[in-house]
C-alpha cells in the first residue's frame, strides 16, 4: 500500500453544505414546542465547529487512504472525493464518538475511524452510479462516464477494502462485525431497489426496508462506531437507533430533493428517480392522491421532456410535504433514542444535526 507521503488531494471545504441551517418553525416535528426548539437549535456551522479539528484530520487521512498503487484507482477515488460531498458520515462518526467518550491516546485514531463511513459511502456511490446509470455525481459527470463501469466498480471495491482495514485497525471487533453486516445490507438494499424499478405497486413497507438497508444502516454504524470502539455497548446501541431513524429521514429527504433540489445543492439533475422509474416515497404518496397518475406512469418511463410537468404534479398533490412529515416523525424517534446517550455538547449537536438533515429540501 502507498500510504506514505503527503496527500495529493486538495481537501474539499470541510464545512458540509447542507443548505440553509435556519429551520422555519412551521417545519418542526409535531410534539415539539416551536419556540423552544427554534431558540435551542444551533446552526450547522456551530455543529461542525465542535469537531472541526477532527474533521480536518480526517480529511487528510481520507486523501491518504484513497491513494492506490494502481494509478487509475487513485485517480477515480480522487475524482469523486475531491468533488466535495457533505462529509456527513465523518461528522456523525465524530459526534457519536465524542458523545460516547471515545478518547484514545493516539490522536489519529478518531480521524481514521471517521474515514470508515466515508470510504464505504464512496464505494457505494461508485457502485450506485453504475447500477442506476447515474449521469452526475457531486456536480460533475459520474466516474463511470470517464473511466467505464469495470474500473469504477473495482475502485468502489477498493474503497470498501480500505474501509474494512481502517475499521479493524481503529474500531475493534464489534465495530468490524457491525460494518460487515451493514455493507452486506447495503448491497441487498440496492439490489432490492433495482428489482423494484418500474414497480409502481411497491408497498411502503418494502420502500422502508430498501432505504433502511441501502442508507440508514451506514448512518447508524457511523453514529455508533466510536461507542463500539470504546466498549460502551448500551451507548452504542442507543446511537445506532438514533442513526437508523435519522438515516431513514435523511434518505426520505434525499428522495424529496430529487423532486425539489437545485443541482447546486444535490449535485444531480432533478427528476432522475422519475426517469429511472424509481418509486420513492414522494411518488408512492402522489400515486395515492392523484387518481390516474399510476396508470399514466405504467405506460412507460417518462421522457426527460415530460419530467418537469410530472414533478409539478407530484408537488401539487401535497406528497412532498407528506413525505417530509414522515421524515420528521422518524427524526423524533431518533431523538428519543438519544436519551440513552450521556448528556454532552456532542449529544446536543447530534440532536440538532438531525433537524438540519431533513430540512435541507430546497
Ligand atoms: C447521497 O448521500 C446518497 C444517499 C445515501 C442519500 P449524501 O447526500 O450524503 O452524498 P454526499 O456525500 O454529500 O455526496
Ligand atoms: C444512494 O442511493 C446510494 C446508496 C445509498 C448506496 P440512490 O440511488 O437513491 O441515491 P442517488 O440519488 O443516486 O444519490
Ligand atoms: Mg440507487
Ligand atoms: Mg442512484
Amino acid at each position: 500500500m502507498t500510504l506514505d507521503g503527503a496527500p495529493t488531494l486538495a481537501p474539499p471545504d470541510p464545512l458540509p453544505d447542507l443548505g440553509d441551517p435556519r429551520v422555519p418553525p412551521r417545519r418542526l416535528p409535531a410534539g415539539l414546542r416551536a419556540g423552544e426548539r427554534r431558540s435551542a437549535l444551533r446552526p450547522l456551522p456551530a455543529i461542525v465547529a465542535l469537531v472541526a479539528e477532527d474533521l480536518a484530520r480526517a480529511e487528510v487521512e481520507l486523501a491518504r487512504q484513497l491513494r492506490a498503487a494502481v494509478p487509475a484507482v487513485g485517480e477515480i477515488n480522487a475524482y469523486l472525493a475531491g468533488a466535495g460531498g457533505k462529509r456527513l458520515r465523518p461528522l456523525l462518526t465524530a459526534l457519536g464518538a465524542r458523545a460516547a467518550g471515545f478518547a484514545p491516546a493516539d490522536p489519529e485514531a478518531l480521524p481514521r475511524l471517521m474515514c470508515v463511513g466515508e470510504l464505504v459511502h464512496l464505494g457505494s456511490l461508485l457502485h450506485d452510479d453504475v447500477v442506476d446509470d447515474g449521469q452526475e455525481r457531486r456536480g460533475q459527470p459520474a466516474a463511470h462516464r470517464l473511466w467505464g463501469n469495470p474500473a469504477s466498480i473495482l475502485s468502489g471495491d477498493f474503497c470498501l477494502g480500505r474501509a474494512v482495514w481502517l475499521a479493524a485497525s481503529t474500531g475493534g471487533h464489534r465495530a468490524v462485525l457491525e460494518l460487515g453486516h451493514t455493507a452486506a445490507a447495503m448491497a441487498e438494499g440496492e439490489v432490492m431497489q433495482l428489482l423494484q424499478a418500474g414497480r409502481l405497486d411497491l408497498d411502503l413497507a418494502t420502500y422502508f426496508d430498501i432505504i433502511d438497508r441501502k442508507s440508514a444502516g451506514l448512518i447508524a454504524w457511523c453514529a455508533a462506531a466510536g461507542a463500539w470502539a470504546a466498549g460502551e455497548v448500551a451507548t452504542a446501541e442507543a446511537l445506532a437507533r438514533y442513526g437508523r431513524e435519522v438515516g431513514i429521514a435523511f434518505q426520505i429527504s434525499d428522495d424529496v430533493l430529487d423532486y425539489t433540489g437545485e443541482k447546486r445543492v444535490t449535485g444531480k439533475r432533478r427528476g432522475r428517480d422519475l426517469e429511472e422509474g424509481k418509486p420513492t416515497l414522494p411518488l408512492l404518496l402522489a400515486m395515492e392522491r392523484v387518481p390516474d397518475l399510476r396508470e399514466r406512469l405504467a405506460r412507460g418511463a417518462p421522457s426527460p421532456e415530460r419530467v418537469p410537468a410530472l414533478i409539478d404534479e407530484v408537488a401539487a398533490s401535497g406528497a412532498l410535504e407528506d413525505a417530509l412529515a414522515v421524515a420528521r416523525g422518524r427524526v423524533e424517534d431518533g431523538l428519543a433514542a438519544l436519551d440513552g446517550v450521556p448528556a454532552s455538547p456532542w449529544r446536543d449537536a447530534l440532536r440538532d444535526l438531525a433537524f438540519h438533515l431533513v430540512e435541507r429540501v430546497r
